[in-house]
């Protein structure tokens, strides 16, 4: 059985416009990448910006993070969200891009709250050792802070869409296809 993209993916298009203007379960999502060594590696990610337009999501993180070497490496990404309310599950597939237009950064800089902005404070690198119990130091120079941002787009190419509140289960994978998308029911 076929069905038609637009009514596979209005559901998944609306949730995700919904996850980054509020919090909602779609908010916090995890995303994988594909480290050096081929492995993957996933962590949990705020959801920031949406563009239904171009499938495109917007996340906020460290540019020395290892996400964003992992990204300029091979741009291939995954990403899930369920929603505990709806019984709702989506898997996100696609590219990702670390934007370097400095008018772009700025923008998006410039839209992160207080407290975001402030997990860009620490001096060392993410992920590298902290000495003993010593607390990572950190500086208190916003300008220092925004140099250290980057802005992760994720271009949408593949959907699958899992939902258990019904019975049976119901399951729908949406991917590019041209200019558009092709959707299809698949066993869940
Ligand atoms: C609730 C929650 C939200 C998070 N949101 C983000 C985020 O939006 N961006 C980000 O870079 N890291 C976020 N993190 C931290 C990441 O999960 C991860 O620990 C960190 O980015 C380092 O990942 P990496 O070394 O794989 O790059 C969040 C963690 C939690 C627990």
């Amino acid at each position: 059985m076929t069905t038609t993209a637009d009514a596979a993916l209005a559901p998944v298009w609306d949730a995700l416009a919904a996850a980054t203007t509020r919090r909602t379960p779609f908010t916090l999502a995890s995303l994988a990448t594909v480290s050096a060594d081929g492995a993957p590696r996933s962590r949990s990610v705020i959801l920031r910006s949406w563009e239904p337009g171009r499938a495109a999501l917007g996340l906020a993180t460290d540019a020395r993070s290892a996400k964003v070497r992992e990204i300029r490496a091979d741009p291939r990404v995954s990403l899930v969200v369920w929603d505990d309310d709806a019984q709702v599950q989506v898997r996100l597939e696609g590219r990702a891009a670390v934007v370097d237009d400095p008018a772009e950064l700025r923008r998006r800089w410039e839209g992160l709250g207080a407290r975001s902005r402030r997990g860009y404070a620490t001096v060392g690198v993410p992920g590298t050792p902290v000495d003993g119990d010593a607390t990572p130091a950190r500086d208190d120079d916003e300008a220092v802070w925004s140099a250290r941002f980057a802005w992760v787009e994720v271009v949408v190419d593949r959907v699958d869409r899992l939902d258990l509140s019904s019975e049976p289960h119901d399951r729908v994978v949406a991917e590019r296809a041209g200019a558009g998308w092709r959707a299809r029911r698949v066993v869940p």
